[in-house]
């Protein structure tokens, strides 16, 4: 295991996969910084996520230049999403060969381009990268969860945010020559893209005040997959907007799965939006008296903004957001009573000020360590 030095090397290829989501604030740090340091980028967007609000609109908050390649994947089952980005990213790779493949995170276009990268390993020369490697739930029943342990034992280089993940990948006999610190590259994006959230003033739109209300985001298959347990995430949500206004950013899973269950009721005492776009929700969470979410990237965001959060998940793949962070696991199993409980711990902790609880390597320098690492 080591830190990031400097190195200077001949440019390399590298090819930065996205997919969902939360991949697209990852990889935009780290695109600028390779461009900085005079290296090659090659964008492939699988298209795991496809609407404007989940995808393009994300390229153009975080100034990311147009996908390369584009694998127009779309939705489907675990098994066919896996197996049609597979099937796509083969012959592009085949095509490239770039020096490196980095994939950020845990999503299934994460877990498809490691395994098509290591199969062809001997054939092609070309190296992995994992962008958030070692981060582990211990719940093998979250399919992030496999898609992280395999994504990382395909991996030539973990680059990793948080020091707990050293732990996790001994654990698993990871020879700790191949991982590397950087911190985390999501905070080097939300520090970028703070003063225009700020300016952007979503909250004052919205008719809400600094500090008077709640954000919420909700789209974990074990909460809103099963109509008991998205039950009682509403009706926790309804609970504390009694207190003060609920924005709850509604994710496209969690839509569907509302009206399948005829939820919708539950959704009346909220302020219900589409998916909002990286700025507007980054406005929203900065402005937030506390965040109720069950995503992984948000409770890294309220940690470096500051503002406490209340988790909606049994464990978290990001201890360190809980011991050094802003974060709280609501009791589990979920009641609304626990739900509301640890949001008024979370109100009574308050705020603190950006950076005052961050963790080490979160300061808007990973993507340079990134760099670094793979320039060697
Ligand atoms: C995926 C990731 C999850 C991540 C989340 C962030 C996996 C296994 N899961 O979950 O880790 O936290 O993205 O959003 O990779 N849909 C749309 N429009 C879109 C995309 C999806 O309507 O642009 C709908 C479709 O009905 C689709 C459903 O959302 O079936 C789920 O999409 P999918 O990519 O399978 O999983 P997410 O729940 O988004």
């Amino acid at each position: 295991m080591e830190r990031a030095v400097s190195a200077t090397s001949e440019p390399k290829t590298v090819m930065l996969v996205a997919g969902a989501r939360p991949n697209f604030m990852k990889i935009a740090p780290v695109q600028k910084a390779l461009d900085r340091a005079g290296h090659r980028t090659v964008i492939v967007h699988t298209g795991q996520h496809y609407d404007d609000r989940m995808s393009a609109s994300f390229f153009r908050d975080l100034d990311i230049r147009p996908p390369d390649h584009h694998l127009g994947v779309g939705s489907g089952s675990h098994a066919v999403q896996t197996a049609r980005v597979m099937e796509a990213f083969e012959p592009v790779l085949l095509a490239t060969r770039p020096d490196w493949v980095l994939v950020p995170g845990d999503v299934n276009s994460t877990l498809a381009c490691a395994l098509v990268c290591v199969k062809l390993k001997e054939q092609t020369g070309v190296r992995l990268a994992h962008l958030e490697a070692g981060l582990r739930s211990h719940d093998w029943r979250m399919p992030e969860e496999v898609n992280r342990v395999i994504t990382d034992r395909c991996s030539d280089l973990l680059l990793i945010p948080s020091w707990d993940a050293v732990k996790n990948l001994e654990h698993e006999g990871i020879d700790p020559s191949r991982v590397v610190f950087i911190g985390n590259v999501m905070i080097d994006t939300l520090l970028d893209r703070l003063p225009a959230a700020r300016a952007l003033a979503v909250p004052a739109q919205m008719g809400l005040s600094t500090g008077g209300f709640v954000m919420a985001t909700l789209h974990r298959p074990s909460n809103v997959d099963d109509a008991a347990a998205l039950e009682i995430c509403l009706r926790g949500l309804a609970s504390i907007a009694s207190d003060r206004p609920v924005v709850l950013a509604l994710h496209p899973r969690t839509g569907k799965q509302v009206e399948t269950f005829g939820l919708g009721e539950l959704l009346k005492p909220l302020r219900v939006t589409e998916p909002l776009g990286y700025i507007e929700m980054l406005s929203l969470t900065d402005a937030a008296a506390a965040v109720v979410t069950d995503s992984g990237g948000v409770q890294e965001e309220t940690t470096a903004l500051g503002v406490p959060c209340v988790t909606l998940r049994e464990q978290t793949e990001r201890p360190v957001t809980v011991e050094q962070g802003t974060n709280r696991l609501a009791p589990w199993p979920l009641t609304v009573k626990g739900i509301r409980e640890s949001y008024d711990l979370a109100i009574a902790q308050g705020r603190v000020g950006v950076g005052a609880r961050s963790p080490e390597g979160w300061d808007g320098r990973a993507a340079e360590r990134a760099v670094e690492a793979l320039s060697r």
